[in-house]
């Protein structure tokens, strides 16, 4: 399975593909644990940026990390049988991206148009004000420049959108570990871990 996790910067989402990851681990059963931006050339630069680009840019470079992500790390390891676990995906585009004032119905149809479709994307929702104490509270390098609170309230609102029938909202207000369950359990119903 093609396995995404999404949801704004605080959201928990980092956590929850890591407990998958261990849990996955404790099963024997084949897996890759990846993230966006990922650590190629393009996504190492996204990482670094000290500003905002311009939407159209920014857009323009994480499609291009992702196309690049796809090709060397997602692709391989699905043609090798391990499950993928990805932290960020094609949604964050349309989010962050559409944020900013593009489209994020026609960013994502464009993304879909060049990437594979996950089997399931968790999206781990929580309030901006729950999201912004635990950046507060787990980063001491402080906040990045795609964590600003306005942006962040447009980002939630667009997530808000999203339709596909590959989401599953998951309530990231529960416990760590409540969260974990329910998504644990969901893969269990769908074959995976049983
Ligand atoms: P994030 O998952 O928060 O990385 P880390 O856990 O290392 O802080 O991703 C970094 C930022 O990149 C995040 O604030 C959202 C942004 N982003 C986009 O704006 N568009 C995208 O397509 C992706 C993948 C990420």
């Amino acid at each position: 399975m093609f396995i995404v996790f999404e949801g704004i910067d605080g959201s928990g989402k980092s956590t929850q593909a890591r407990l998958l990851s261990d849990f996955f681990e404790s099963q024997g059963i084949p897996f890759i644990l990846t993230h966006e931006p990922s650590d190629g050339i393009i996504g190492q630069k996204l990482r670094s940026l000290a500003s905002r680009l311009k939407p159209e840019e920014e857009s323009r470079l994480f499609l291009e990390d992702r196309v690049d992500h796809v090709k060397t790390v997602i692709n391989p390891a699905m043609v090798a049988g391990q499950h993928v676990i990805c932290d960020r995906y094609y949604y964050s585009s349309a989010a962050y991206q559409g944020a900013l004032g593009l489209d994020s119905v026609e960013v994502l149809d464009y993304n879909r148009s060049m990437v594979p479709e996950p089997d399931v994307v968790f999206l781990i929702v929580v309030s901006v004000e729950t999201a912004l104490k635990r950046i507060g509270q787990s980063r001491s390098a402080g906040f990045s420049v795609f964590e600003k609170r306005n942006g962040l309230e447009a980002v939630s609102g667009i997530y808000d959108t999203f339709q596909d029938h590959v989401i599953k909202r998951i309530d990231g207000g529960q416990t760590v570990s409540e969260a974990h369950e329910e998504i644990v359990n969901w893969l269990k119903l769908h074959g995976v871990g049983a």
